[in-house]
Parts: structure tokens; C-alpha cells; sequence
């Protein structure tokens, strides 16, 4: 099943990579894009902030999965340029979208995009990045569909402590008592990222395990970037190290592969690796013994529950009508995070399906 997704996830990116090398529009527009409705399914216009990102290829496949049937899905890749994906909500709206489903590149650019969809009357249903407060209550047809950030955090806390506390004796290099540790933080200023690395340190602490940071730097959510970090690294701190944190499991993998040159995973040298959002490459790893956990960040339900909002936006209908979703004062739908280690395995599995 894993493997069959690697493919699939491959064939995508080289796709467009192909379209952009051809000078193509990177938009995937099924059906006629240019009237309100092809089909009849209503028109949605949707952006990802990269396409080149592991969990979003996730959230965008779950995303195309859903609007099977039910709306004529135009989306875009914004290739992480904020004016770029400007540009890209100015062509839906004069394409014809009945709602906007945005991905926002930068947070802070949500009201540049409200501002668009108001004067259209457009409702919009913001994903993955959240908005602030202040801006989402400014318009009451904006929405948002992710997760509580600081709740993967503490629960990679939790994880963190639990490992520790179970192999303290082999893993407290130096004697101690505390976790050196090297953090990779994913894009400065994404409350996912604030909130991770904020909430999984002060919650080690809070259990009663003190922390000392080695170092810390953003690897941007980005496996290679990661593996650059950790090289240097592992060149300045070498077996100072006792705990690698990334804020996502993309830059766990580029830990594991810096970590794996210099000689780790094999004989018995050995690094603690933890990760968030689950994808199969890192419950491959938390199988063959090279993480010892992650969160789960569930792909597919966030994709869905964006598509949801967004198709019944676009029919005039209540965002949450006919759904299992609630909205919290913040007018948000949170999809929770799950600890995943070795002995819930299946927890993960079962969410990439
Ligand atoms: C996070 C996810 C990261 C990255 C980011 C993009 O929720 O954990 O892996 O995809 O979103 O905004
Ligand atoms: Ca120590």
C-alpha cells in the first residue's frame, strides 16, 4: 500500500515538474474551467503552498480523492511564492470558483486573500497555515481546516519522555540526567512550527526532565535541508548529541540520512529520532528501528474535511452540512494528532491508506 503511494506521489511531482519545464500553468483544472460549473459540479479554486512538500502531497492527493463527483477542483501549486499564489487566486475567481480553499504560502498574507474573496462575496476555507484570530473574524465567510498546533507538540513531549525514561541508561551518554538535544524547526513564523518546538520542550520539562539545546535551526520542513543541518551538526557536537527533535517527519528522514553516514543505526550507535505527521516513509523507519515515534498529522481527514467545507461553500449550503465536523469558536475544524510508535503502528498505516 505504501509503495503503491510512493509511486503515485513520484509520478505527481515529476508531472509537474514536467509542466513547469513545458512553461505550463501549474493549474489542474479537471473539466472546463472557465464557467462557475462543468459538469454541473460546482467550481472550487484551490492552492497548496508547494506541491514539493511531503505532507501536503498527502493533504493534495486526499484533496483530488474527495472532490471526485462532487466539484470540478481547480488547484494550483503556489511553488512556496506568496505573489505567485496571489496571482493564482485572481485567476480562480475570474475562472469562475464558487469558493476558495487556500493553503496560504505566507500566514500573514490571509487578508490580501480575504480581501479578493469579499469583494466577490466568495467564501474561503483557509488549510494547513492558520490565519490570525483577528483577521478570520474580519470576514464571516472564511473558514479554516487543520489542527491545534500545540497539541502535536505536546504529545511529542510526552513521546520524548516516555522513550527517554525507558532507555535513559543507554541513551544519557554523558550521565547527566539531562537530553542534549538538537532541534530541526520547521518554517519560522508557521504557528505549526512555533507551537511545536515550544510545546514539545516545555512539556519533557514539565514532566521533570531537564533539557539542554545543542542547537536549533530551521530546516524548513525539508528533508535536504535537514540533512545539511545535521551534517554540520554532527560535525561541531559529534556524540554530544542524545536526542534529535524535528518538528516534521520530512526533516526526521533528512536527520536519519546525515545520522546514517556518519556511521549511526548500525552496530551500536544509535540516535533517539522523533518526528510529527506519520507519513509511510517515517513509519517505514519507526518499523526498521531508526525513529522512535511520531504524531500523526492526519493527511487524508484534513484533505477531506477542505473539500467538504469548500463544496458546500460553493452550493450556498451550511459549510458543515452533511459532514461529521464541528467548528470551534475560531470557526475551525481541528483534526486531531495521534501518538505513533512501534506498538500502534496500524494508527498511522491506517490514516495514509
Ligand atoms: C505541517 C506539516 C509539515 C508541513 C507543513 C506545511 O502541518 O507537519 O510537514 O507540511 O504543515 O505547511
Ligand atoms: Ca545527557
Amino acid at each position: 500500500m505504501a509503495k503503491k503511494k510512493k509511486g503515485l506521489l513520484l509520478s505527481l511531482t515529476v508531472a509537474s515538474s514536467i509542466m513547469l519545464a513545458a512553461g505550463c500553468s501549474s493549474d489542474s483544472t479537471g473539466g472546463s474551467g472557465d464557467s462557475g460549473k462543468a459538469d454541473g459540479l460546482p467550481a472550487v479554486g484551490a492552492t497548496i503552498y508547494k506541491f514539493d512538500d511531503n505532507f501536503m502531497s498527502y493533504v493534495r492527493r486526499a484533496m483530488e480523492d474527495s472532490a471526485k463527483d462532487q466539484a470540478n477542483l481547480m488547484l494550483n501549486d503556489s511553488q512556496n511564492d506568496q505573489a505567485k499564489q496571489i496571482e493564482q487566486v485572481d485567476t480562480l475567481i475570474a475562472k469562475g470558483a464558487k469558493s476558495l480553499a487556500i493553503n496560504l504560502v505566507d500566514p500573514k498574507a490571509a487578508q490580501t486573500v480575504i480581501d479578493k474573496a469579499k469583494a466577490k462575496d466568495l467564501p474561503v476555507i483557509f488549510f494547513n497555515k492558520e490565519p490570525d484570530a483577528a483577521v478570520m473574524n474580519g470576514y464571516d465567510k472564511a473558514y479554516y481546516v487543520g489542527t491545534t498546533s500545540s497539541e502535536s507538540g505536546v504529545i511529542q513531549g510526552e513521546l520524548i519522555a516516555k522513550q527517554w525514561e525507558a532507555n535513559e541508561a543507554a541513551w544519557d551518554k554523558n550521565g547527566d540526567g539531562k537530553i542534549q538535544y538538537v532541534l530541526l524547526k520547521g518554517e519560522p513564523g508557521h504557528p505549526d512550527a512555533e507551537a511545536r518546538t515550544k510545546y514539545a520542550i516545555d512539556t519533557v520539562k514539565g514532566i521533570g526532565i531537564e533539557t539542554e539545546e545543542l542547537a536549533m535551526d530551521t530546516g524548513m520542513w525539508d528533508a535536504t535541508k535537514a540533512t545539511e543541518k545535521m551534517d554540520a551538526w554532527l560535525a561541531k557536537y559529534s556524540d554530544q548529541i542524545e536526542f534529535v527533535i524535528a518538528n516534521n517527519d520530512g526533516m526526521a528522514l533528512g536527520a536519519i540520512a546525515s545520522l546514517e553516514k556518519a556511521g549511526y543505526f548500525s552496530g551500536d550507535k544509535f540516535m533517539p529520532v522523533v518526528g510529527v505527521d506519520a507519513i509511510p516513509e517515517a513509519l517505514d523507519m519507526i518499523e526498521n528501528g531508526k525513529m522512535v515515534g511520531t504524531v500523526l498529522n492526519d493527511a487524508q481527514n484534513q484533505g477531506k474535511a477542505t473539500v467538504q467545507l469548500a463544496v458546500n461553500a460553493a452550493n450556498g449550503k451550511d459549510v458543515l452540512d452533511g459532514t461529521e465536523w464541528e467548528l470551534d469558536e475560531a470557526k475551525a475544524v481541528r483534526v486531531p494528532y495521534v501518538e505513533v510508535t512501534k506498538d500502534n503502528i496500524d494508527v498511522g498505516k491506517n490514516a495514509y491508506k
